[in-house]
């Protein structure tokens, strides 16, 4: 059985066509909007994972044709950059561009300077000296359009004092931290007049159905909540965006929810998102068992995680959860 710890990338992978329904397309024609008329854009994907929502993006239109666009895209994880990496060149073919391999070196003109660690081959993950498929920069092309992209192994928040960014990418990002601390500091990557856009940022609401008795689905909710909150996330992290955003002088221009809703039909869930609603069963009842302060008995959710997996199988699993996506100007 697959788990979030030793399968990340596939977690992310299963994810796609989920967060692919659930995000707001009003948002997200505003954020092309936005960026109408630039001719150079600088983007910068925070916790980028396996570059599901710089697809996405590209997929959909949201950058300006014949501008210069360079996405950079960074996660701490490296078996998600190494996922990227692979997983990026086979996309854009897919979608009619021709891919070719960038020289490794530094961008004199981009916002950071590639640095030594930032590849997931050389590093001390058990892979050392090993080089992936991928490469770490690639730039994609059509008749009409060109986009270079750049996948690292980086923290966020050392990328952010390295450069200044015309457009912030946080997709399922936000809610890992604390808002407080965080937003004032990502900011700071952004050129004035930048678009910082968070989609499928989490919200505050777990919902399982049909419903099992013993683990009242209220109390499950809370504790979940509650494990997040007491593991540095914030599990609201999408309402108060909305009035901290101003207070750093970024005006909110669109924001809307993308919930996740997942049911099935006929007994089945549609591409891999059977696998993806065992991913989260599977998070939720180990973050629980885990945690000593959930007041859940270990009986009571063990039978929770197995009687939800049955549901699974038989298609019966519905799951909800809350989240916004929030596109904000920088001043
Ligand atoms: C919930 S996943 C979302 C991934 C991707 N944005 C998506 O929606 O498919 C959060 C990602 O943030 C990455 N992450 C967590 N802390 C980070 C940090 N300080 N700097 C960069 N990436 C980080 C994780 O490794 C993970 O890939």
């Amino acid at each position: 059985m697959p788990s979030l710890d030793s399968d990340y990338p596939r977690y992310l992978a299963t994810k796609r066509t989920v967060d692919d329904r659930a995000v707001n397309e009003r948002v997200l024609r505003r954020l092309a909007t936005e960026l109408s008329g630039r001719d150079r854009l600088r983007v910068l994907n925070l916790g980028a994972g396996i570059g599901g929502a710089i697809e996405r993006l590209i997929e959909r239109d949201v950058f300006p044709a014949d501008a210069e666009i360079s996405c950079a895209l960074v996660d701490v994880r490296e078996a998600n950059v190494r996922a990227a990496r692979e997983r990026l060149p086979e996309w854009a073919r897919s979608q009619g561009y021709t891919v070719s391999e960038l020289a490794d070196d530094p961008d004199p003109d981009s916002a950071f300077d590639l640095d030594s660690d930032s590849d997931p081959g050389s590093d001390g993950d058990g892979r050392d000296g090993e080089r992936d498929g991928g490469s770490p920069r690639i730039r994609i092309e059509t008749g009409t359009r060109e986009i270079d992209l750049r996948i690292l192994v980086a923290d966020a928040f050392s990328v952010i004092e390295e450069g200044e960014w015309d457009l912030l990418v946080g997709q399922a990002f936000l809610d890992l931290f604390d808002l407080d601390e965080a937003l004032p500091a990502l900011l700071t990557a952004l050129a004035p007049g930048g678009d910082c856009y968070f989609p499928i940022t989490f919200d505050g609401g777990t919902v399982f159905e049909p419903a099992i008795e013993a683990v009242p689905r209220d109390r499950l909710e809370r504790a979940f909540h509650d494990h997040i909150d007491r593991n540095g996330g914030d599990p609201y992290a999408g309402r108060p965006l909305l009035t901290r955003l101003p207070r750093e002088n970024a005006e909110v221009v669109a924001a809307g929810s993308s919930d996740w809703v997942i049911h099935g039909r006929d007994g089945t869930y549609p591409d891999e998102e059977a696998t993806f609603l065992g991913f989260i069963v599977d998070t939720v009842a180990d973050s629980l068992a885990e945690d000593r302060e959930s007041n859940l008995a270990s009986d009571a959710l063990a039978d929770w995680r197995e009687r939800r997996h049955e549901a699974i199988e038989t298609g019966e699993l519905v799951y909800v959860a809350h989240q916004l996506d929030v596109l904000a100007n920088y001043q």
